[in-house]
Order: structure tokens, then sequence, then C-alpha cells
């Protein structure tokens, strides 16, 4: 499959765009910490995550057009990571896939993880459906494990390895070749 999309790393400029979206309700009522993150929260964190070199925050662009954000923790070359990610609120249909594909190519590639882990609470089918579609596979489920707003959620836990990922690649490419 080609993808235009391209990734770089979060920086400064970036940060009002981001929070904007992280509060926006449609990201937010998916998120572990609903609560709406102030401007200095928003700066505190990430005057800490951006000098920790096992994490990574980046902005996924479709052309010229930043369509999402996407963080990995726990990064090391060889390694597994958690992933988290949004797409800015307003993206149209599509872009969720575009994200996750950019992302994970530079996971793989540039990082060069060994697995990506991803986990989605049980009520999030668009996130479900984004990691299927990614070809995560299920790994299990952690029984109310998280409690949001009072009440505590099953989460799904996601897992992707390099090589599943070279596969997919792959056989898309191959379809893709003209008879
Ligand atoms: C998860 C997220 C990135 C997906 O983005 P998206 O733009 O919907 O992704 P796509 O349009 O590429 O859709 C990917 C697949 O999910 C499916 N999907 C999207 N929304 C869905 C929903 N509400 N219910 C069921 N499936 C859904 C799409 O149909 C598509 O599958 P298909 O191509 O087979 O039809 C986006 O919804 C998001 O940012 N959500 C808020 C933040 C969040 O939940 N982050 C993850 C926390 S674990």
């Amino acid at each position: 499959m080609s993808n235009a999309c391209t990734v770089r790393d979060l920086v400064d400029r970036d940060l009002l765009m981001v929070l904007t979206w992280r509060n926006h309700p449609s990201v937010r009522s998916f998120m572990l910490t609903q609560h709406e993150i102030s401007l200095k929260e928003h700066l505190n964190w990430f005057e800490r995550v951006k000098h920790d070199k096992n994490r990574k925050q980046l902005i996924v662009f479709d052309g010229e057009e930043p369509i999402g954000f996407v963080q990995f923790n726990s990064v090391s070359r060889g390694g597994i990571a958690d992933w988290g990610f949004y797409a800015r609120p307003d993206v149209p249909k599509g872009s969720g896939t575009k994200l996750g594909n950019a992302a994970l190519k530079h996971a793989f590639e540039a990082l060069g993880l060994h697995k990506v882990c991803g986990q989605a609470i049980e009520s999030n089918a668009a996130s479900i459906a984004f990691h299927q579609k990614l070809g995560f596979i299920e790994e299990g489920r952690l029984r109310s494990q998280q409690k949001i707003n009072g009440q505590y959620q099953t989460s799904v836990c996601f897992g992707l390895l390099a090589n599943d990922w070279q596969e997919t690649k792959q056989t898309e490419k191959e379809k893709n070749v003209p008879n």
C-alpha cells in the first residue's frame, strides 16, 4: 500500500494544536484520564517526556495536513513498546488508518522495534476496529482493569510483531503488482 503520510517529532510549536485535539470530547472520552487538560499541565508533560530517550512523540501528516498524534513508550531498538494515539477530531474517514500505517512504519523501520502493543477500552469500537485493521492480534483482556469516571472498564490488549508487519506489507505489495 502506498503511504503519502510522513511523521516527525512533536515540537513546542505543535503543543497548542495537539492540546486542542486531546481536549476534544471525541478524544478525551476515550482516554484513561478524561479531565480537560490545562495548558500548564500539557507543557509540563511535554517538558518531562521530550528528554526521555525511551519515549517518542510524533505528529503524522497527510501531505501538508497534520492528521494526528502518536506516542510510543518504552522504546528501545529490538524492544517492545506501547503506543497511544488520537486522530485530529475533524479528519475524514480513513485518516486513522493512514495515521496508524505511518506510525507503525516509523516504529518498525526507524525505531527498529520488535513489537508494538496497544490497549483499548472494551467500549472503544473505533480503536478496536483500527487495531484489527492494522493487523494487530488480540492477546487478551484485562477484566475491570481501568477505573474511568468511577466505573471499572475492561481493556483489550493488542500486539503487532515486526515480522507480521513485514509480511502484511509484502502481501499488500504483491496484490498491488499489475498482472
Ligand atoms: C481510533 C481512531 C484513531 C480511528 O480513526 P478513524 O479515522 O476512525 O479510522 P479509520 O476511519 O481509518 O477507520 C479504521 C477502521 O475502524 C472502523 N471504525 C471507525 N470508527 C468506528 C466505530 N465507531 N465503530 C466501529 N468501527 C469503526 C472503520 O470502519 C475502519 O474499518 P473499515 O475500513 O474496515 O471500515 C480515532 O477514532 C480516534 O482518534 N479516536 C479517539 C482517540 C482514541 O480512541 N485513541 C485510542 C485510545 S486506545
